[in-house]
């Protein structure tokens, strides 16, 4: 949208989960459809803005009017973002891999008859969220996503502090919200809290895109 709340900006979006690889032919990963992600990009381009979509490995289509970089591994996640910067403001909603296996097989892992399960020795993989936060090209504006079971407001809260972050969009996945059509969220910002309506996530999207558009006014 020419003359948008956002044109001129530029918003950096993380969406879907990482493949963390164990062999050629096997994985870690989150749970994660990309579809929340994926609406927050097209709900800022909608609003004008440049958009710079880092997805892990999706089946929800590109949004229109989005720059959208592929990535696999957490690694390569930051790797794209730091690229992407400077940005106006990120919004991580990527459900990245917090470990990846430290040493990745070159070929694929047999399994010979009467031996044992293998035991994977698992490295950190680095924080996009924290990294960003901290950056030296930090985005004026920093947001992050918390996927609580219970607790989800006070662990939101933690995680703002604890990440550097501006805000925190805590939502309930105790329910039916991972890879649904709806979501349940609540704003955690430094001055307070909001709780929102259950909403399609197209519309949690194009609120929190009008949000972000009001904070960068
Ligand atoms: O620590 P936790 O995974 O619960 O935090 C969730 C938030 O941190 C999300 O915004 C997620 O995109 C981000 N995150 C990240 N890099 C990681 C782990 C989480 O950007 N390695």
């Amino acid at each position: 949208l020419a003359g948008g709340p956002l044109s001129g900006r530029h918003v950096l979006v993380t969406s879907g989960p990482t493949h963390e690889p164990i062999d050629p032919v096997r994985y870690i990963a989150n749970r994660s459809s990309g579809r929340q992600g994926h609406a927050i990009a097209a709900a800022l381009a909608r609003l004008g803005a440049r958009v710079t979509l880092v997805s892990g490995p999706v089946q929800v289509p590109d949004p229109a009017g989005v720059t959208v970089r592929r990535v696999q591994t957490a690694r390569e996640m930051l790797a794209a973002c730091e690229a992407a910067l400077p940005a106006d403001a990120v919004i991580c909603a990527a459900a990245v891999a917090d470990w990846r296996v430290a040493a990745e097989a070159g070929q694929k892992m047999k399994k010979e008859p009467g031996a044992a399960a293998p035991t994977l020795a698992m490295a950190l993989n680095p924080d996009i969220l924290a990294t960003l936060s901290c950056h030296a090209q930090r985005p004026r504006l920093v947001v992050g996503f918390a996927a609580e079971t219970e607790k989800v407001v006070a662990h939101a809260r933690d995680k703002l502090a604890r990440k550097g972050c501006d805000w925190i969009v805590a939502n309930d996945v105790s329910g039916d919200v991972m890879g649904g059509a709806e979501n349940a969220v609540h704003l955690v910002t430094a001055s307070g809290v909001e709780d929102w309506p259950r909403a399609p996530k197209e519309e949690v999207a194009a609120r929190l895109a009008a949000r972000v558009a009001e904070a960068l006014a």
